[in-house]
């Protein structure tokens, strides 16, 4: 038997995933809101294939419960899936990941042991120097009461089921055989090959990807900007030309080497500032990851200005797309909030957004003084200009239609 605490993109993907496997999986969600969705067979947040999968798996072989004691009383194995945002400091927050360590070790059962496994990303190093000394220092003993792995996602949002079921690689980090088996066994049933490597090694492979993702999206973006500062270039076809090098082989990964707005999300922004904070606390600088950090801070104010060069106040500006990529609904760091808030500071009161997905979430997360268009007609149909922030497909027909009103800053 499995629990999974938090039941968000991962939490909730991973649980099902295990479900579909064949095994018995707890679900824990401390928010009660998200937690009530789910009860409805609803997800809480647009993701292909789950809701089908929590219609399958729901009080069958996955179940919701009210006490993390029901789940960890009955279980072997305990994932933690919860959110390990950026501190204050770029510093990964892992409060809500000790938290739930707490609540496990509170339910803990005498003479029982628990493989505790992590899946949130964590710093590299954070299952040796920080989850290990905290549990011993609250007198569990290691391999006796607990042992401690850690287990890497990689799924993208609007492919979490894809992602999981198929993935490329399953990375399981431990330091003890029964670990490893216990982990090999979850996984026996895919076809990816599981790799076996130290906890801190698990924990560095997802900082190292997605590191290199964001290095990527900087490197496209900085070009772009020398490109367009230069003139006449077509900076869409430069960037569909690089891609016709057989290095990439149609590899998906050039599309992480194309210009846009920068990146977003909940992932990149925090996960690149975290493994930022991590190095200069060991003294390192990493002048290649700051200046990657620093080229994306800077996007909003690019697009902004490169917006207000073409679009005067007085006008009406439309806003096409507001999550953070097409195909989701997340709009965690989405750099459409900042330019619209950096459009409005420079007095273009008439705003209008749209987005095929996502407006009611954005609209919760961030209260700013614009309109929203219920279509595309809409939209098109009230602007003056439009202007594409997020690459959703049916953008692409806009501005084939009415060229001279759109400005793609997707390169569509
Ligand atoms: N979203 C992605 O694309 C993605 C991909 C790979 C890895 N990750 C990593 O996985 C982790 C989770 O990401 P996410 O996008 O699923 O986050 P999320 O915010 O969607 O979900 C986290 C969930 O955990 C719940 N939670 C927090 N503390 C809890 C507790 N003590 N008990 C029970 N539930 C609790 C929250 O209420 C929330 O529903 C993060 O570390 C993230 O970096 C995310």
């Amino acid at each position: 038997m499995i629990s999974v605490f938090g039941l968000g993109f991962v939490g909730l993907t991973t649980a099902l995933g295990f479900a579909q496997l064949g095994f018995q999986v707890y679900g824990v969600e401390k928010n009660a809101s998200r937690k009530q969705m789910l009860h409805e067979k609803r997800i809480p947040f647009a993701e292909p294939h789950l809701p089908e999968q929590l219609e399958t798996h729901l009080d069958g072989r996955f179940r919701l419960t009210e006490s993390a004691q029901e789940a960890v009383v009955n279980s072997e194995i305990v994932y933690y899936c919860v959110g390990t945002p950026c501190g204050a400091d770029g510093a990964a927050d892992l409060t809500d990941l000790f938290s739930a360590l707490d609540e496990t070790m509170l339910h803990k059962q005498e003479g029982k042991k628990l493989l505790l496994v992590i899946k949130s990303t964590v710093p590299p190093g954070t299952a040796e120097n920080r989850i290990l000394p905290y549990l011993e220092a609250r007198g569990w003993k290691n391999g006796v009461d607990f042992s401690l792995a850690n287990n890497p996602e990689f799924l993208r949002e609007g492919h979490c089921w894809e992602d999981f079921i198929h993935a490329d690689r399953v990375v399981i980090g431990c330091a003890d055989s029964w670990s490893e088996q216990k982990l090999q066994a979850l996984y026996a049933k895919l076809e990816a090959p599981v790799c076996a490597v130290s906890r801190s090694t698990a924990e560095f492979i997802k900082y190292l990807s997605n590191s290199l993702l964001a290095t990527m999206i900087s490197y496209a973006n900085e070009m772009s900007e020398v490109a367009e500062r230069i003139g006449g270039i077509d900076t869409a076809g430069a960037f569909h030309i690089l891609h016709m090098d057989r290095r990439w082989a149609g590899a998906e990964m050039a599309s992480y080497v194309y210009p846009g707005c920068g990146y977003g999300g909940y992932c990149l922004p925090k996960d690149t500032k975290a493994l930022y904070a991590l190095a200069n606390s060991m003294g390192l600088e990493l002048p290649l990851l700051g200046s990657v950090i620093r080229t994306n801070e800077q996007m909003p104010e690019v697009i902004a200005k490169r917006i207000m060069q073409r679009v005067s106040p007085e006008q009406q500006v439309g806003i096409l797309g507001l999550s953070f990529k097409p195909g989701s609904n997340d709009v965690r760091d989405c750099t459409s909030a900042k330019v619209i808030r950096l459009l409005l500071e420079h007095g273009y009161q008439r705003i209008t957004a749209y987005d095929p997905i996502a407006i009611s979430e954005f609209q919760a997360c961030y209260p700013l003084e614009i309109q929203y268009a219920g279509s595309l007609d809409e939209i098109c149909g009230c602007s003056d200009k439009l202007v594409i922030l997020t690459g959703w497909p049916e953008f692409k027909a806009v501005k084939a239609s009415i060229p001279d009103k759109v400005l793609d800053y997707r390169y569509l």
